[in-house]
Formats: structure tokens, C-alpha cells, sequence
């Protein structure tokens, strides 16, 4: 087993290859009730019920698959269960899901009773590598992707990594959409690794070692600027676009896919302002194509620069980009122009 420890407004670890049903009971032990947010299919594929059964203090809250769980009515009723239940300050919740369910469960902790203890077990390989570690909690709207949210970690975070054999091969694509951007900003080991390891099928067998680096190189970052003043920005790069995408699809694209997007725009972007080179662009698209995920989109580009413009990145009237000036190296894109990111989007679209 192994531990990275994040060090936000308080420490936590992230706790790699544990077994779920093991700390449902430890941390229902450690609390004298505990509410359970969790998806359908992880509540019935991994018969949830059973286990939570002899935990007298813990009740289940059944959240709605995917994206649209992270909702305003859907925060309602569990503020109305954790009512029911009698949840005080020393109480806690536990999120079991993907990161839809660890971003809403996090807000859900943050805003009963102005915060209590909240802890993460990622189902899926996007909420192992990324949406369940940082403390950014949150909830959409109709003016966007995780404008209402919290800076609230959770007490620790637990991958049970045998959940990753039921994601299947879309979804564990997409959480490598968030692995690949890793390899670009810091850890480029990441990015040998995946070349040799080209298919799902081939990536899934280095599992731990890519969450592991991945986390490693999230928790250095978050523990150095938590609150996202800047260093912490680099974690967004592919992001700007990529959310605007996801947005438009009505979230039926995964994140990831979206990211995806994301990633090959902000290198394309890089490349124009400031000389990023190709052949470093045309790695992002032949690593994320080499996993199926898409690299162009046919979306308008007016309802694109939109949503981007109402995107959490933007600051005053300028959108903020992270580009890259080599394989590694972050570089922030403070002036870009409309015109770069009409010409941008051209050789983006297909
Ligand atoms: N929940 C995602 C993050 O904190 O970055």
C-alpha cells in the first residue's frame, strides 16, 4: 500500500490500493454517524447495501449517475437527509464514485453546518487521478461547469483499485486524458510509459503506477498553492476548451473527452504564440488518439468562446490559458487574442 500526503488547510493522504469495504467500516467507527453518497451502479455492481447493513450509524444516499448528479436540486435533498439523519459538526460524509459524486459530495460536506469531515473513494480512473484529490468541491449550473463550489479537502482519500475492472474501456480513457496532461506539465516519464503502453487494454496493466504519479504530481501542487493563486493553474491546462466543450454537449461527453480537446487546442495555441513545437503538438494527438479519445470537434466556434469566456479561468475580460513552452514546462498565455483563438480553433475543427 502506498501513501502520498496532501497538505491543504489540513493534511490528508491519499491512500493507493486499499479495499473499500474496510475503511466504510473504519471510518463509520471514527464517527458517531456517517451518511454515504453513491451512484446506482456502484450502489448495485458492488452490492453496497450488504456492507453498509451491519454499520448501524451509516445511512445511503442513492446519487444519479454522471454529470447531472452535481446539481442544485440534487444537494437539496441531501441537506434534507443529512437532516433526517442528524448530522452534527462531528459527523461525517463518505463519497463513493466518480468525480461527479466526489466533487458533490465535498460541497455537500462544506455547506452542512459550514463544513464537516468528508472522505473520497474514487471509483473511477478520473476521480483516482485527479477530481477526488484537491479539495475543490463543487456543483454546476446554468452558467456553468463548477462555478458554485468550496475549497474543502476531504479527510483522506482511498483507491480500491479493483473498481477500475468494471469502468469500462470509454471511461478509462477519458481518465487518461487527465494522465497525459500530467506527463505534458511535469512528470514526462508519464508520457514514455503511455507510449509503450498504447492501448487501453495495455495502460489498464500500469494502473497504479500512472495514478501514482499522477496524484504525486497533483498533491505536490495543490499542497503548494491550494487555493489556486497561481501555480496551481497548470492543472488546468486543456481545460479552458475542454470545459467549454463539455458545457455545450450538455455534459454527454466524459470530462476526459472533452479534455482531450482541450489539450490539443491549448498545444495548438502554444504553438502560436509563443512557438511551442510541432512535434510536440502532434504528440498530444497521437498519444490521446492512440486511446481513441477525440482531438477535433466540429462545435461552432461562437458558442465556444462564450463558454469560455464565462469559464472560472477567465479573469476581467481576459481568458486564461496554460500553454506549454516545451514537454514539462507550463507557460501561462496572459494576452491572448480573439484572433489566436479563431485561428486556434481552425486547425482544431473538422
Ligand atoms: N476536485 C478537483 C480538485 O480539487 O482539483
Amino acid at each position: 500500500m502506498k501513501h502520498i500526503k496532501v497538505s491543504a488547510e489540513h493534511e490528508y493522504q491519499v491512500h493507493l490500493d486499499v479495499h473499500f469495504e474496510g475503511i466504510l467500516n473504519d471510518v463509520s467507527k471514527s464517527h458517531n454517524k456517517v451518511l454515504i453518497l453513491a451512484p446506482e451502479f456502484i450502489v448495485s455492481t458492488y452490492h453496497l447495501e450488504q456492507f453498509l447493513h451491519p454499520l448501524e450509524n451509516a445511512s445511503l444516499f442513492v446519487v444519479p449517475d454522471g454529470e447531472h448528479q452535481k446539481d442544485i436540486s440534487i444537494v437539496e435533498k441531501i441537506w434534507q437527509s443529512m437532516g433526517e439523519a442528524g448530522l452534527t459538526r462531528s459527523d461525517a460524509l463518505i463519497a463513493i464514485g466518480g468525480g461527479a459524486t466526489t466533487d458533490l459530495g465535498g460541497f455537500a460536506a462544506a455547506t452542512w453546518l459550514r463544513g464537516i469531515s468528508w472522505y473520497a473513494i474514487p471509483t473511477t480512473l478520473a476521480a483516482m487521478v485527479d477530481a477526488s484529490v484537491g479539495g475543490k468541491t463543487g456543483i454546476n449550473s446554468q452558467v456553468g461547469k463548477n462555478l458554485i463550489g468550496s475549497f474543502h479537502s476531504p479527510q483522506g482519500v482511498y483507491v480500491d483499485l479493483r473498481f477500475l475492472k468494471t469502468l469500462s474501456d470509454r471511461d478509462f480513457a477519458a481518465g487518461l486524458a487527465e494522465v497525459i496532461k500530467v506527463g505534458f506539465i511535469r512528470d514526462t516519464e508519464i508520457l514514455n510509459l503511455l507510449q509503450s503502453k498504447n492501448t487501453v487494454a495495455l495502460a489498464r496493466e500500469i494502473s497504479e503506477e500512472l495514478i501514482y504519479r499522477s496524484v504525486a504530481v497533483k498533491a505536490d501542487v495543490v499542497s503548494q498553492d491550494f487555493q489556486e493563486s497561481r501555480l496551481r493553474e497548470i492543472l488546468n491546462y486543456g481545460h479552458t476548451f475542454g470545459h467549454a466543450i463539455e458545457k455545450y454537449s450538455h455534459y454527454e461527453m466524459r470530462h476526459g473527452e472533452a479534455v482531450s480537446i482541450g489539450l490539443v487546442f491549448a498545444a495548438e495555441l502554444a504553438g502560436r504564440v509563443i512557438g511551442l513545437k510541432s512535434d510536440v503538438i502532434d504528440l498530444h494527438r497521437s498519444l490521446l488518439q492512440q486511446f481513441d479519445l477525440p482531438t477535433s470537434t466540429h462545435i461552432p466556434f461562437p458558442p465556444l468562446m462564450e463558454l469560455m469566456r464565462s469559464d472560472k479561468k477567465s479573469r476581467g475580460d481576459s481568458i486564461r490559458f496554460i500553454g506549454l513552452n516545451s514537454i514539462g514546462t507550463p507557460h501561462w498565455l496572459e494576452d491572448v487574442t480573439s484572433n489566436d483563438l479563431e485561428a486556434t480553433y481552425e486547425r482544431i475543427t473538422s
